[in-house]
C-alpha cells in the first residue's frame, strides 16, 4: 500500500510528481519523497517523515529541476515511518533511486547475502534491499539497468509495484510490478513531445492523458524521451502492451466545495446509486439486466455454493449479499475473510462460484483468495469499483460499481454500492432460477429503483446530526446493534467510528446482547439500534427495553412515523419505509454521518485516519 507517481517528459517534473501524490495521499501517508535528474545529471532526492505538505515545504529551497522523476507516500511495512525509512532509496553508489509498493518477503536473507559482500545499508526497509540488488546485479553481471532489474526481481519473494531511475540514464524511466498494481500514462506535452506518467491507480495522471497501460504481474517496462515504450516478462519476452482509455474525468476526483471527501462522498450515494442501477434495472420491463450473470447464465444456475471473500467494509457489504441471495435465489452462500480463507485449505466444490468484493480491487487478500479459489476450480465473479483493477482482471465475469472514484479512506458510496450491486445480483440469479413470482420480483425492482430517492430523503432529513455529534466526543466506548439485514449494518456503523474517530465501538446481532455484552451496559454507553418498523421491529424494541433498564443511552434509527422507539430513544433518526432487504441502504446513512460528525468534532482527520491507507495492498 502506499503511492508511486512517476515522469518522463519535457515538463518539471516535481510539480506533477508533488501533485500526484497528494492525489495518493489516501494510499499512505506516513512518509513521502521525490527523486529526480537535475541537467547536470545529478539525482538528488529528498523525503520527509508526515504527509506530503510536509515534502513540499521541505523541497522549496532544494534543487527540484529536472525532467524525469518518481516520487513515493508510503504507508509503512518494514521499518517505522521516519524520513530514513520513506522512499525513494538510492543504492549504495546512490547511482538509482527506486521506490516501491509491496512487501519483498525474503529481504533478510538477501539482505544479509549483499552484506556478506560488504554492501552497506542505511534503513530498516525492505525496498532498500531491492535497489541495492539491482546495482549489485549490474555490477556482478556487469550489465544495464533494466537487464539488472528482471535479474533482481527473479531472486524476490513476495509483491512490488517499483519504479527506479538510473543517474547514467537520464532519459530512461524503468517500472515492474507483480502483485501491487502500476498504470503507465502516455501522454504528449506542449509541444507534441512523447511523455510518460506513472500511478498506482490512475488519479495522478487522468489529469494529463486518458491513454494507459496496466502493467501486468512480472512485467518490466522502459521508456525513454523519443516515446518508446518496451515491455517484457522477467526472462526477457516482449510483450504486446493493451492501450486502454480510461473513462473518468477530472471533476470526480475533487473535493466539489465540501470539506472533506468522505462527506462529499456520502452524499453522492443518491446519485452514485442511480449510476450504478442504471441499465441495469429496466423499469419498462421489470427487469434486471446484469450481463456478467447474463453471459455465464449455466454457471449461475448450476451452482450449488457461492463464497464471497472480501475484507473490511466490502465484508460487511458481502453479509448483506449473502442474506438477500439466499432469500431470493435459494443458494447457499458462505462469507469468508479473505485473509482466512486464502491461508486454509478450503473446500471448493466444482459447481461453486467464488465472488470478490472489493472496492480498490487491489486488496492483497482478496486477490490471493480468489487465486486460490480459481486453482481449485472454482468460477471467479468480481464486484470491484476500480476498472481494470488486479481483482476486476483477474476474474471471470464481474459487474463494476460505477460509483465513481472513492477517495476517502472511510469507505461509504461503495459500501452502498455493493449491496445495491449484490442486490441487483441476486435479483439476476432469482430471475434466471425462477426462485421468485413475478409479482415479488417486479414489486423488488420497483422499490431498489426508488432508493436513491429515498437516499436523498434520508441524507436531506439527518443532516443536522452534526449538531448533536459534539455530545459523543467524551465517549470511550459505543455498540451498535441490528438484527438480520441490519446486523452487517450495525458491524458498518461501528466500523465507521472506530476508524475515523477512534473511539472503540462494537457491532453485535441486537439478541446476543443478553449473551454476554449487556455486561457492559450503564448510563456512560451509547447503544445504536437499527429498529426499522419491519420485520423483527418488535423483538428489537425488546432489546431495547433490556438496555434501557440497565441506564444505556440510545440511538435508534427508526422509520419514519413511528414514535414507540422514538419514545424510548434519547436521540432518534429516521429513514423512509423500505422492504427489510433494502433497510441497510438507507439505515447506513445516518451511521456515516454520525461517524463523520464524531469525528470532525474530536478533530480527526477523517479522510486520512491514522495508521489506516485506502487500499491494503500488502497483507
Ligand atoms: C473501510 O472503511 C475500510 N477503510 C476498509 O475496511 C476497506 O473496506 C477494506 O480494506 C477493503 O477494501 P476493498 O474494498 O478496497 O477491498
Ligand atoms: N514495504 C515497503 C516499506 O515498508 C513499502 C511499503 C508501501 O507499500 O508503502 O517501506
Amino acid at each position: 500500500m502506499c503511492g508511486i507517481v512517476g515522469y518522463l517528459g519535457e515538463e518539471q517534473a516535481c510539480p506533477i510528481l508533488i501533485k500526484g501524490l497528494h492525489r495518493l495521499e489516501y494510499r499512505g501517508y506516513d512518509s513521502s519523497g521525490v527523486a529526480i535528474i537535475n541537467a547536470k545529471g545529478d539525482l538528488n532526492v529528498y523525503k520527509a517523515k508526515g504527509k506530503v505538505s510536509a515534502l513540499e515545504e521541505s523541497i522549496k529551497e532544494k534543487d527540484t529541476t529536472g525532467t524525469i522523476g518518481i516520487a513515493h507516500t508510503r504507508w509503512a511495512t518494514h521499518g517505522e515511518p521516519n524520513a530514513i525509512n520513506a522512499h525513494p532509496h538510492y543504492s549504495e553508489s546512490k547511482n538509482l533511486a527506486l521506490v516501491h509498493n509491496g512487501i519483498i518477503e525474503n529481504y533478510k536473507s538477501l539482505r544479509t547475502e549483499m552484506e556478506k559482500n560488504n554492501m552497506t545499508f542505511c534503513s530498516q526497509t525492505d525496498t532498500e534491499v531491492l535497489v541495492q540488488l539491482v546495482e549489485y546485479m549490474m555490477n556482478t553481471h556487469n550489465c544495464d539497468m533494466y537487464t539488472a532489474v528482471q535479474l533482481a526481481l527473479k531472486n524476490v519473494i513476495g509483491a512490488y509495484a517499483i519504479a527506479i531511475l538510473d543517474k547514467s540514464h537520464p532519459d530512461q524511466l524503468v517500472c515492474a510490478r507483480k502483485g501491487s498494481p502500476l498504470i503507465i500514462g502516455l501522454g504528449k506535452s506542449a509541444n507534441g513531445r512523447a511523455e510518460f506518467f506513472l500511478g498506482s491507480d490512475a488519479t495522478p495522471i487522468i489529469e494529463y492523458t486518458n491513454k494507459v497501460i496496466y502493467l501486468q504481474d512480472e512485467e518490466i517496462a522502459i521508456m525513454d524521451r523519443s516515446g518508446h515504450i518496451d515491455i517484457t516478462n522477467l526472462s526477457n519476452v516482449k510483450q504486446t502492451p493493451q492501450l486502454v482509455t480510461l473513462q473518468m474525468n477530472l471533476d470526480q476526483l475533487e473535493k466539489g466545495g465540501y470539506p472533506h471527501f468522505m462527506l462529499k462522498e456520502i452524499w453522492e450515494q443518491p446519485n452514485a446509486l442511480r449510476t450504478c442501477i442504471r441499465g441495469r434495472l429496466n423499469m419498462a420491463d421489470k427487469d434486471v439486466l446484469l450481463s456478467g450473470i447474463l453471459d455465464h447464465k449455466e454457471k449461475f444456475l448450476n451452482c450449488n455454493r457461492i463464497i464471497i471473500c472480501a475484507c473490511g467494509t466490502s465484508w460487511h457489504s458481502a453479509l448483506i449479499g449473502k442474506y438477500f441471495i439466499e432469500e431470493a435465489a435459494q443458494i447457499p452462500v458462505e462469507v469468508e475473510y479473505a485473509s482466512e480463507f486464502r491461508y486454509r485449505n478450503p473446500v471448493i466444490y466444482p459447481n461453486d462460484i467464488v465472488i470478490a468484493v472489493s472496492q480498490s480491487g487491489e486488496t492483497a487478500d482478496t486477490l490471493a483468495a480468489i487465486q486460490l479459489a480459481k486453482s481449485k476450480g472454482a468460477f471467479l465473479y468480481g464486484i470491484c469499483n476500480v476498472i481494470g483493477s488486479s481483482i476486476a482482471r483477474a476474474t471471470d465475469s464481474g459487474t463494476y460499481l460505477h460509483v465513481g472514484p472513492e477517495i476517502g479512506v472511510a469507505s461509504t458510496k461503495a459500501f452502498t454500492g455493493q449491496v445495491i450491486t449484490l442486490a441487483l445480483l441476486g435479483l439476476a440469479i432469482a430471475k434466471e432460477k425462477k426462485t421468485l413470482s413475478d409479482e415479488m420480483f417486479h414489486m423488488l425492482v420497483n422499490e431498489l429503483q426508488q432508493i436513491p430517492d429515498k437516499m436523498q430523503w434520508t441524507l436531506e432529513h439527518n443532516k443536522n446530526i452534526d449538531q448533536f455529534a459534539q455530545m459523543f466526543t467524551y465517549c470511550k466506548n459505543f455498540i451498535y446493534l441490528g438484527r438480520g439485514y441490519n446486523y452487517p449494518v450495525a458491524l458498518e456503523g461501528a466500523l465507521k467510528l472506530k476508524e475515523i474517530s477512534y473511539i472503540h465501538a462494537e457491532g453485535y446481532p441486537a439478541a446476543e446482547m443478553k449473551h454476554g455484552p449487556i455486561a457492559l451496559i450503564d448510563e456512560e454507553m451509547p447503544v445504536v439500534v437499527i429498529a426499522p418498523k419491519r420485520g423483527m421491529y418488535e423483538k428489537v424494541v425488546s432489546n431495547i427495553q433490556e438496555i434501557k433498564s440497565r441506564k444505556g443511552k440510545i440511538i435508534s434509527v427508526v422509520t419514519e412515523g413511528d414514535t414507540v422507539v422514538r419514545d424510548m430513544s434519547d436521540y432518534c433518526f429516521v429513514i423512509p419505509d423500505t422492504r427489510d432487504c433494502f433497510v441497510p441502504l438507507l439505515a447506513v446513512i445516518p451511521l456515516q454521518l454520525l461517524s463523520y460528525y464524531v469525528a470532525i468534532a474530536k478533530g480527526r482527520n477523517v479522510d486520512q485516519p491514522r495508521n489506516l491507507a485506502k487500499s491494503v495492498t500488502v497483507e
